[in-house]
């Protein structure tokens, strides 16, 4: 896809998308899911979060990051300084993978052929919103943006540029602290993430100067 187009109504472009992708059928997962759950957050953001897939109450609602995991990243950015509406927050996979087990649907981890077909909807938000910066949170995410798989405890807080310039901040998933059952070892891990966090605006502000100096340009993965 030529960047000239999209550039020049980035909102209703990022519309059509969503609207493109309500009826995607590239992989199973659409059919035991409630609906796809697409992106959300302003066209210009200059930070884009990326999470694994939506869980089951962003199944229901059909809005990324709104259950358990959500406000507790909603909880983190504010500590951090990060506003959430001038983010744009979305997932590598776009519909809730999960295995029935009585009335509840366990989450279950998308693989890695699942986080490659789905990448093509991930490839054309960051095309249309030219991010300065994309936080990886969590190994799916990281590998669908890096496209391959990146440990995250030894690479969290590490920088990966990808294609066309596009930088990458590796992170933790806010769900991976929810599992966390020592209190002491939680409020740590929470620390380390929010400091992780309160680096992304230092960041996407270097980037945004480096593209202005034409030492790199922020551009699009290849899908
Ligand atoms: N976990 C994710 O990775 N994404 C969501 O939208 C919700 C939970």
């Amino acid at each position: 896809m030529s960047l000239s187009g999209a550039d020049s109504q980035p909102n209703d472009k990022l519309d059509s998308l969503r609207h493109e992708a309500t009826s995607c059928r590239a992989c199973p997962l659409w059919k035991n899911a409630t609906q796809t759950v697409f992106g959300e957050g302003p066209a210009d953001a200059e930070i884009m979060f990326v999470g694994e897939q939506p869980g089951d109450k962003e199944d229901l609602l059909g809005r990324p990051f709104v259950g358990p995991a959500g406000l507790l990243l909603d909880r983190a950015l504010a500590e951090a300084g990060v506003d959430r509406g001038r983010v744009y927050v979305t997932n590598a996979v776009k519909h809730f993978k999960f295995e029935p087990r009585g009335k509840r649907r366990l989450h279950k981890r998308p693989n890695a052929s699942e986080i490659k077909i789905c990448r093509r909807w991930m490839a054309q938000e960051i095309q249309v919103i030219h991010p300065r910066l994309i936080v990886a949170l969590g190994a799916t995410a990281a590998q669908g943006l890096v496209e391959r798989a990146i440990p995250v405890q030894s690479n969290r807080g590490k920088i990966f540029d990808v294609a066309n310039g596009l930088r990458v901040l590796i992170t933790i998933h806010p769900s991976a602290l929810l599992r966390l059952r020592d209190e002491e070892e939680r409020r740590s891990a929470y620390a380390s993430f929010v400091s992780d966090l309160r680096s992304v605006e230092r960041l996407a502000k270097a980037a945004a100067r480096q593209a202005k100096s034409g030492v790199r340009a922020a551009g699009s993965i290849p899908r």
